[in-house]
This record gives structure tokens, sequence and C-alpha cells, in this order.
């Protein structure tokens, strides 16, 4: 408890500064590519933080949390784009895998008309579950209520005009909802509330995971059928917990959250499966893929799951972020970890890959996407 509370106490401070020194930048512009045929599905709409970001914090005045210049997007077909990684983020390797072209940033003005037909991707950097997450933290990314209403007030009529069907589940018929959301609820949200004040962790968790349902149950309403989820990450592995925590290990309690958060998002979609007709849910175990990673990275293909590979700008002697221009590993596909928080694209293919190939259910859970692409 005592580490709990100075890592809390320390990443609130150094948020404060961070928000206090970081400058605005210009926005640059993710691509585009031509749909493709033979894809396993008609498309995917992407919810979540940055870990599927594609953009959309460049359209935004956003402290914390953009991505659009280089180190970032260095082995991106189209340089940096706001994805924060080296390269591809998982929801484009699971695109990819499904047959499907990048899919296209919901701030992005040019997001209109056809250009939506194989989905839209609505992430936003620091953004949670809760609608203060990121904020408390002075943020301003896209809340996940706020992307799910931008799907259903904007993207959703647009699509149904598009196809020209006027009932709504034949509309997304064949489309998948990928999220990917909760680590932030934690990292820029409980932990920064003061240990004395903030509920205990399974009463936050308990509100979480009815408040996720919720979210989940209103695409549903929409007309999603297919879903996808990406479990929490290891935050306290991450070179930015520890070493806020000035610890070598990864950090008990931020895990140990996570991972209560995970437990219970497997007893949340099994009700959810039940409650909602037609339904179906998978579940990505990210946090144990990345863990086995991190407890033998070498079998894996990797040599270093402790450090980021790109230079961080330093804050208070915390790093999360790239220095903009700062220098960066040579072998980018031997690291876990791109910048202080966030993966490589060498790690994003490797979850993704366990995500549509693999059997066991401790990694996806009940089935793997291939077969619930196919169903
Ligand atoms: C979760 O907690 C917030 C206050 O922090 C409250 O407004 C909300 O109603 C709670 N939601 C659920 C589903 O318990
Ligand atoms: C990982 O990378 C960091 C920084 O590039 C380096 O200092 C560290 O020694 C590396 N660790 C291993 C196990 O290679
Ligand atoms: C998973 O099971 C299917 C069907 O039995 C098999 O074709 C496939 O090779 C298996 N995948 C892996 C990664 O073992």
């Amino acid at each position: 408890m005592a580490r709990n509370h100075s890592y809390s106490q320390t990443l609130l401070s150094w948020l404060i500064c961070l928000n206090l020194s970081l400058s605005l930048s210009a926005a640059s512009h993710g691509h585009i590519s031509k749909g493709k045929r033979g894809s396993l599905v008609k498309g995917m709409f992407v919810f979540g933080s940055s870990v599927v970001d594609n953009g959309n914090n460049n359209y935004r005045i956003v402290r914390l949390g953009r991505a659009n210049y280089l180190p970032y997007g260095i082995d991106f077909p189209f340089g940096p784009t706001g994805r924060f990684s080296n390269g591809k983020n998982v929801a484009d390797v699971i695109g990819g895998l499904l047959g499907l072209p990048l899919l296209p940033a919901f701030a992005d003005p040019r997001t209109r008309g056809r250009k939506i037909i194989h989905g839209v991707n609505f992430g936003s950097g620091g953004s949670g579950i809760l609608d203060d997450t990121g904020s408390i933290a002075g943020g301003a990314p896209i809340s996940m209520n706020q992307q799910i209403k931008n799907f259903e007030y904007a993207t959703l009529p647009e699509l149904k005009a598009l196809l020209g069907q006027p009932k709504p589940t034949q509309v997304l018929d064949g489309y998948l909802f990928l999220t990917a959301i909760v680590n932030n609820d934690f990292g820029l949200n409980y932990f920064l509330q003061q240990s004395s004040s903030r509920p205990s962790l399974p009463v936050f968790v308990a509100n979480l995971t009815s408040t996720y349902a919720a979210q989940l149950q209103k695409l549903y309403d929409a007309g999603a059928r297919k879903f996808v989820l990406l479990a929490g990450y290891p935050l306290g592995c991450s070179p930015m917990t520890k070493q806020i925590s000035n610890s070598v290990q990864c950090v008990q309690a931020a895990n140990a959250a996570v991972q209560l958060f995970n437990d219970q998002s497997i007893t949340m979609v099994d009700g959810l499966k039940q409650k909602l007709p037609g339904s179906e849910f998978i579940v990505v175990n990210t946090y144990k893929i990345i863990m086995d990673i991190i407890e033998d990275p070498i079998s894996k293909g990797f040599t270093n799951a402790t450090d980021a590979c790109c230079e961080l700008r330093e804050i208070m002697r915390v790093g999360v972020s790239c220095k903009k221009g700062g220098e960066v590993c040579a072998e980018r596909n031997k690291y876990v970890y791109f910048d202080g928080q966030h993966l490589t694209e060498a790690a994003n293919d490797v979850i993704a890959s366990k995500a549509f190939f693999s059997n066991s259910s401790t990694e996806v859970y009940p089935f793997n996407l291939q077969r619930l692409a196919l169903l």
C-alpha cells in the first residue's frame, strides 16, 4: 500500500507538470488504402484508448497523448499518423488478418462517404470507460461514451444511407466491433485519486465492469452483434509505471487492479451473451499474452522486454512519450515497448496473431477471432 500511495502521488504531480509544459503540434494525416477483396468480414468498428487510436487525437486539443511525430510511425508506410507505435497498432494488425484495409480515423474530416464502408476507428489516447478518465489528469480525450455516440449519431446514419438498408441488424451484419479501453481507468483515474478517499478496488472495478457492460449493450442496441474485447494490459510492467515506482520489477498493485478487471470481464461477457440474443463476444487476454513475452522474451523472439525503444521525453525524471525527433533503437522488432507505455508493432503482431489463431481459451476466450469472423 505504501508503494501504491507513492506511485499515485508521484504520477499525479508528474502529470500536472506534463500538462503545463506540453505544447500542441500540427496535425498530420493518415492515409486510407483502397478496399480489398476477400476479407472475412465486411468491416470493423474500433473503440478505445491509445492502444488503438489511429489519429483521432491529432484533431483535438489534448495535452496528454499525441503521437503524430517521429519516431512514432518510423516503420509505418505513411510515417507518423498519431499511432502510438513504431508501426501498426493492434487494431491495424487485426484488421489486416481479417483482410481489411487500414480504417479511417473518425475525427479526420475526410472520413466520409464510401471511406466508412469497411469501418471507422473512434479510439482516442488517454480515454477510458469512465467519462472523467484522462480529464482528471488534465487531458481531453474522447471518452468511450462519446466514441459510442459518434458511432450512433454520425457514422451509423451515414452507413445506413450508403447501404440503403433500413434495419440496423441488417446494416451491421458482418461488421465486427473491437474495443480496447480499460488501462487508463486505472493509470489516469483510479491511481490518481487519493488513496484515502477513493473507493476500494473491488467497488471501483464493479463500477467499471457494469459501465462497460452498459456501453457494449448500447452498441448491441444499435445493431452490433460480434464483439472482440481486448483485455487490460499489464500496466505495472510498462517502463513508465516501473520508473514512477522506482522499481525494476513489475508493479504488483497496478497489475493486480487490471487483473481483477480482466477476471470480471469474463463473467461480464458470459452474462451479456445470455442476455443479448444473437450476440457473440470474445475476450483477448492481452494481459497473459504480454506477460508471457515479458517472462521469457527470448523464446518469443524478443531481446528487450524492459525498456522503451525510443528515447523518452522525461519530465520529472519520468518518461512516457517518445521525445520528438529523439533517438530510436535499431532492432525495433526485438523490443516489446516502443515508448514508456505502448507496444512495438512486433508485440502488436503477437497479440493479433494469438487473437486470430490461438486455440487456447486462456489466450482468447471462449474461441478465436478467426472462428468469430466465420460465424
Ligand atoms: C459508477 O460511479 C459513478 C461515480 O463515480 C456513478 O456516477 C455511476 O453511476 C456508477 N455506475 C455504476 C454502473 O455503478
Ligand atoms: C534494453 O534496452 C535498454 C535501452 O535501450 C538497455 O539499456 C538495456 O540494457 C536493454 N536490456 C537488455 C536486456 O538488452
Ligand atoms: C486450432 O485448431 C484448428 C482446428 O482444429 C487447427 O486447424 C489450427 O491449426 C489450430 N491452431 C493452432 C494455432 O494450433
